[in-house]
This record gives structure tokens, sequence and C-alpha cells, in this order.
């Protein structure tokens, strides 16, 4: 089958891992890089692909099937609108926006037309994500009581030269917790209401330093979870799968769920339950390992991608369920700047 011709429009750190998966993949074409920054396109083979300035100079030249957008979150939308005007699907790195009257933009952008915009919230396409989904909804583990989480790492210095970085749109809550919210929602159920501290002691940035978040789901299970940007711990998800080639694994779990018939460690998914049925805090608790082999989590997305481009699969994320997880992580800000409760539509 001919690979779909895919064009990415910001080559930074993210962009660069999209463009190397899509020259590895047999089902997708690398047609052009879109960056103002010539600097930034260091480190990969670019000598036979066209480069442009801007989304404008782009499509003066080209109509590829597919764009795949990894500016800055501020810069999504207007490549995203000036893309989907030329007919073309589109993949954006999450938060789909900052903000959900954009988001909307986007959502009515492609309404009564036949093109998809996939959002890359890449964790949806692990085996291990989608297996302790199955648990909790086949009731493996019972009633789903409660889950915890953390993800604590500390970024390099250089990371934050960039102004935009020291912002609250590029904080960690809106950068990385936003997996982690998508993957709750995707994996334990919808989210009802959250409440959240930030502290801001170690960089004095706009941005947080550590947020610790509770939260009810829809199914009454209650969750908390820790992240910081300003730790040397072992425990977030990059640690745990291994799956960004510049950050060293440890294969620590970074969630907990727990239910009334067991409980998963996750996402190395070690599933714990009494030796005895009915068991209690005076039985014996017994851990199983189950099979679980990380994929490439990118060269999945593309895959997947390269399939709804060619109409043979429906987005795994669509711009309104990732629109949901800017919701839950908006409303996470919005309760830490209010000191209260915050109740999700
Ligand atoms: N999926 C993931 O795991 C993951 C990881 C990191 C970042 N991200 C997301 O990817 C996006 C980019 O983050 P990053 O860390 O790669 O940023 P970055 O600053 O490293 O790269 C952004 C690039 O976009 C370019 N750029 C800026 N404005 C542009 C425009 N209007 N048109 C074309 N190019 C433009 C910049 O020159 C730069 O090269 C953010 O939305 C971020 O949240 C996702």
């Amino acid at each position: 089958m001919k690979p779909v011709q895919l064009a990415v429009i910001g080559t930074g750190n993210v962009g660069i891992r999209h463009v190397k998966a899509i020259q590895a993949l047999p089902d997708t074409e690398l047609c052009a890089v879109v960056d103002p920054s010539i600097d930034s396109l260091s480190g990969v083979d670019l000598a036979n692909t066209p480069h442009f300035k801007d989304a404008q100079a782009l499509f003066k030249e080209q109509r590829p099937d597919g764009i795949v957008i990894a500016t800055p979150t501020i810069h999504h939308l207007q490549p995203a609108l000036e893309s989907l005007s030329h007919g073309c699907h589109l993949l954006i790195e999450k938060p789909i926006t900052t903000d959900l009257a954009e988001s909307q933009k986007i959502i009515d952008a492609i309404e009564n037309t036949n093109q998809h915009v996939l959002v890359g919230h890449h964790r949806r396409y692990y085996a291990a994500v989608q297996q302790a989904k199955k648990m909790i909804q086949t009731g493996e583990l019972g009633k789903l009581l409660a889950v915890s989480g953390q993800w604590c790492l500390k970024k390099h210095n250089t990371y934050y030269d960039p102004d935009w970085r020291k912002q609250w749109p590029a904080g960690p809550v809106m950068t990385n917790a936003i997996h982690d919210i998508d993957l709750l929602r995707f994996v334990c159920g919808e989210i009802k209401s959250v409440y959240a501290e930030s502290s801001y002691q170690v960089q004095g940035f706009e941005k947080e330093d550590v947020t610790a978040i509770v939260m009810r789901f829809e199914n009454d299970a209650l969750g908390t979870f820790v992240l910081s940007d300003q730790s040397p711990s072992p425990w977030a998800w990059e640690y745990a799968t291994d799956e960004n080639p510049a950050i060293p694994g440890t294969g620590e779990n970074c969630f907990r769920l727990v239910g009334s018939q067991g409980s998963l460690e996750f996402p190395n998914l070690v599933q714990w339950t009494s030796t005895q049925d009915g068991g209690d805090w005076f039985s014996p608790i017994q851990s199983k390992s189950l099979k679980n082999d990380y994929l490439n989590a990118f060269n999945a997305q593309l895959t997947h991608f390269a399939n709804v481009i060619r109409g043979q699969q429906k987005p795994l994320i669509t711009a309104a369920d990732a629109s949901r997880s800017l919701a839950v992580t908006q409303a996470v800000l919005a309760s830490v700047k209010s000191g209260k409760r915050v109740m999700l539509g």
C-alpha cells in the first residue's frame, strides 16, 4: 500500500521524534518539515526533505495527506486551522490547545467534513493501558475503589531557557500531567471533580514545581496524583516504560489501582489478590506478573494515524475527547487558583 504523505510542523523535541518515526515506518513518508528555526533541524537526515518556514509557505507548494503539529502548545491553533482549511487530516500534539475556546474552533472546523483530528495522547496505544482498562471494565479487580499515581522527575535546567516554558501553559500540569489525566480517564472512567494544590518553592517561575490532585470519578472511585518536574525520583511514566530514549528507565511502577477484589500495579501489570476467597487482612496476599510488552507508542500512534487517513480506523482520541482531558487539566489549575473543589460538567 502507498505510504501516506505527512508533513511535520514544529521540529523541536517532540517534532524530531515524529520525524524519525515517520521516516522509519513503511506506512508513512515525510514530505516536508515546517519550522522557522533551522537550528532545530539538527540530528536527523533531512537532506531530501523540503523545509518551509511556515504553514502558508508549505501549502503554496504541497497538499500532504496529513500534518503532525508539534509546535509549542500556544501555537497549535493557527497551523491546525490552516491545515484543516487545506483538507489535511491532523495529528496534534497534546494538549490539543491551551484552552477550550481554541479547541472548540478545531472541533467546529471539522464538523460536516470527512477530516479527522487525532490528538497525541500516545499512552493509549500501550497494550498495558488497554489491558488495565479491560480489567476495570470486566470487574477483574472487583469494584474500582481508588487509584494513586505519581509523575515525579527532574527536568534539565536548560529546558526552561525559552520564556514560554516558564509560563503556566508549559508547566508540568499542562505539559505532563495531562498525559496522566487522559490515561486515568481512559482506564478508570470520567473524572467528576478535582481539588488541587501547587507549590513553587524551587524555581519561582509562574509554572508550578509541585502539584497534588485529589479526584472523584463518575463511578465514585477516588484518586490522588502527585507531580513534580523538580525531583529526581524513579516514579514517572517515562521511567516505568522506558519510552523516551533520552530518559533512562527504572522499571518502577507509577500507578496503583485498588479494587474490592484485588489491586494492580501499573503500567507493569502486577496483579495482587488474596490467597483465599473473600480473604481479609489476615490472609496472605499474592502477586502475579501479567505479560506486558512495551511497544513503541509513537510508532503505533503514527501507524494508527495512517490508518485513520486511509479511512480504515476511527481516531482513538478525537479532538472532542482530548478537549475533555484538557478540561480536567484546566480544572486542576482552576482549583489551585481558587483553593476550591471544581466540578466538571
Ligand atoms: N507526546 C509527548 O510525549 C510530548 C512530549 C513533549 C512535548 N509534547 C508537546 O509537543 C509540543 C511541542 O513541545 P516541544 O517540547 O517539542 O517544543 P520545542 O520548543 O522543543 O519545539 C517546538 C518547535 O516548534 C517551532 N515553532 C514554533 N512556532 C512555530 C510555528 N508557528 N510554525 C512552525 N514551527 C514553529 C520552534 O521553532 C521549535 O523548533 C507541545 O505542545 C508539547 O506539549 C508532547
